[in-house]
């Protein structure tokens, strides 16, 4: 059964030419150390001849001086020891471990088992064929089974193994076998799931994990191993229709045209007719280039270069499908997000979406409910935490190609990443595309922004005020509206603490309503400009990420970032509204340079130092330098 490696020394190129034409099995092991998770690695490792010599000898030694296991060897250190090194920092804590036979490769993800671990084990899922689920018969199915269970489905794994350990303490009882795996069934009838194939067996001490055991005659089914010899998964993936992501067009020369990528499902011929997408144009394929020379036919998981008979624009981030079955175009979705990062989801923020190829921006609405991992219920969040899985709607700045991550992981799932941080905050499973989008068309108008401002003989801007509570961005952008009233010019104010008064008076001052704050602000202030206003907005706005969102919204030129630049010691002395006493006693939560961060602005348009100058003075050099940049003429 051990895969028998004498190749490696006699005849390398067989060794790996053996291995090449190995399949390969991606499976994940869930459950925690005491379920006997590590023992079962160790042996499986340990009996395909995985572990090196010298590790083994340095094995056997740790077993007797520190194992559990007295003079026998005990497999869970091999796997422990491992994890020890792991635990320094690393965010995603998964470790992949390879191993082989004679039938077939192996890659196991191995991922902790405790709840707060809800990210590692995604991880660890989202590539996986196959997941084993250790149960320990003394304490049947726990709620950390039905956890995991739920997240293994929900990442789309269809073949479930229910290892049913630790049997030898139960004296291989037949009936408590029978009554978890009646138990699970139950349980899990609602998951999705191909198949289910439990397992009685102690991993301890071998019983059905490479050799048959003696101890459960009334068990016919596979040992663990031949199971996962023989379990077929990857062929579903050929069967699907043909898509395949472009990762870059290969023009070498003026006569070649070639467009390449990783087929991710189906299968392709020369002469198929195929669809790219988003641009919905049809070509046929001319040839399957590869190192290797053309081929006749090209499937899932190959890289390939293809080229068409006609020429049509295809760019990096496309998708080439089958014309008969394409995938679906979008730019508005409803997903389920698992959320990884310690800093929570903030609704309306902008965060890149990496699905297949293609880098897009997404706007993650606030969720429509959390599910509760370890019950499946759904209840009312308004954001997601570190290791909550959410069903929220995404919008993005582009049309993408996809299909439903239920038909295909890998045209259906992404990653989130925070724009400043560049942190992998969350991943995602695409559910359905939203038909908003088509039903609500911009009105196109006839009266535009350029001809409103023509008559009132001025250039529309967003003047944008951020500083601290009590830095004098009110008083400023008062004194300079003022002063531009007086010369004629068409000006609007909005003011923090007027709009929390109406428009935004449901909404208080945590991370996720702050951004919602601006994101409101920001469009309001927008079709202020749109108006032919100059328009002075006085927000705190502690966020860069906001900021740098209001001013992607107008045209270039248009958006001025004013700092008022006050120190905290000098706001706080000031303290006009008595804010910042309250707030260091305890009485006022999240408040900005307390306990509530301000990021300065690195690149502001202007900043301008409060504690050299009067607030006159300010808003005098503020006017000066919106004449000389052409703002305000005169
Ligand atoms: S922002 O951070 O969301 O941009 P905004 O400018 O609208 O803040 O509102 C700030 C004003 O709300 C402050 O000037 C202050 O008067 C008041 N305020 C009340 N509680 C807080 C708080 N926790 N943090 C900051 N400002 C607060």
């Amino acid at each position: 059964m051990a895969h028998i490696s004498d190749l490696i020394e006699t005849d390398i190129d067989a060794y790996l030419k053996s291995h090449e034409t190995k399949s390969l099995l991606r499976f994940i092991t869930c459950g925690s150390v005491d379920d006997g998770k590590s023992t079962l690695i160790g042996r499986l490792l340990y009996d395909s001849k995985m572990i090196f010599e010298d590790q083994l000898a340095a094995l056997e030694n740790d077993s007797k001086k520190v194992g559990t296991q007295g003079q026998e060897i005990d497999f869970a250190l091999l796997v422990d020891g491992l994890a020890a090194e792991r635990e320094q920092g690393i965010t995603i804590d998964v470790a992949y471990r390879f191993f082989s036979t004679d039938k077939r490769k192996f890659i196991v993800a191995d991922t902790p088992g405790h709840e707060q671990y809800t990210r590692n084990m995604a991880t660890g899922a989202s590539t996986a064929d196959v997941a084993i689920l250790m149960i320990d018969a003394r304490k049947g199915i726990l709620t950390q089974t039905r956890r995991h269970s739920f997240i293994v489905s929900l990442l789309g794994l269809k073949h479930v193994v229910l290892a049913v350990n630790k049997l030898d303490i139960v004296n291989y009882d037949r009936a408590v076998y029978d009554q978890i795996v009646e138990d699970y069934r139950t349980f899990a009838a609602d998951l999705g799931f191909d198949s289910i194939t439990p397992i009685p067996m102690s991993a301890l001490k071998g019983d059905n994990i490479t050799e048959k055991s003696g101890e459960t005659p009334w068990y016919n089914g596979p040992t663990l191993m031949a199971y996962l010899e023989s379990v077929q998964v990857g062929d579903a993936y050929r069967e699907k229709p043909f898509r395949m992501p472009v990762q870059w067009v290969n023009r070498p020369d003026l006569d070649f045209r070639g467009f390449s990528g990783q087929i991710a499902s189906g299968a392709i011929k020369p002469g198929d007719k195929i669809k790219a997408l988003p641009s919905a144009k049809e070509s046929t394929v001319a040839r399957i280039v590869t190192h290797d020379g053309d081929l006749d036919e090209a499937v899932a998981g190959q890289s390939v270069t293809l080229t068409l008979a006609d020429e049509i624009d295809i760019s990096r981030g496309d998708a080439i499908c089958t014309a008969a079955q394409p995938c679906e175009v979008s730019d508005q979705f409803r997903s389920t997000i698992i959320w990884m990062s310690e800093n929570e989801l903030l609704p309306g923020r902008t965060y890149l979406m990496k699905i297949g190829t293609v880098t897009a921006q997404a706007t993650i609405a606030q969720p429509r409910h959390a599910i509760d991992v370890n019950t499946m219920e759904e209840r009312a969040a308004r954001t997601l935490h570190l290791n909550e899985i959410g069903v929220c709607h995404l919008n993005l700045d582009r049309q993408i190609a996809f299909d439903p991550y239920g038909e295909n992981r890998d045209t259906g799932g992404f990653i989130l990443i925070d724009r400043l941080s560049n942190e992998t905050v969350g991943a995602g499973m695409i559910d359905f595309a939203l038909r908003r989008a088509s039903n609500i068309h911009m009105q196109a108008l006839d009266i535009d922004k350029a001809a409103r401002a023509e008559l009132k003989g001025q250039r529309p801007a967003m003047l944008w005020f951020t500083g601290l509570s009590g830095s004098g961005k009110s008083t400023i952008a008062n004194a300079l509206e003022k002063k531009l009233f007086a010369m004629g010019r068409h000006t609007a104010i909005l003011d923090g603490d007027n709009v929390r008064h109406g428009l935004n008076q449901d909404l208080g001052f945590t991370d996720a309503d702050r951004v919602e704050n601006i994101r409101r602000v920001s469009e309001v202030g927008k079709l202020m400009v749109d108006a032919g206003l100059i328009v002075l907005v006085s927000f705190i706005s502690p966020f860069r990420s906001e900021r740098r969102m209001a001013r992607q919204m107008m045209e270039d030129g248009e958006f001025v970032e004013i700092h008022i630049d006050t120190p905290l010691e000098v706001a706080e002395e000031r303290d006009v509204k008595g804010l910042y006493a309250k707030a260091r006693k305890g009485e006022i939560k999240n408040f900005t340079g307390i306990d509530s961060p301000y990021e300065p602005p690195r690149d502001p348009e202007i900043r301008l130092a409060t504690t050299e100058q009067t607030p006159e003075e300010a808003a005098d050099e503020l006017l000066g330098f919106l004449k000389a940049k052409g703002y305000v003429g005169g």
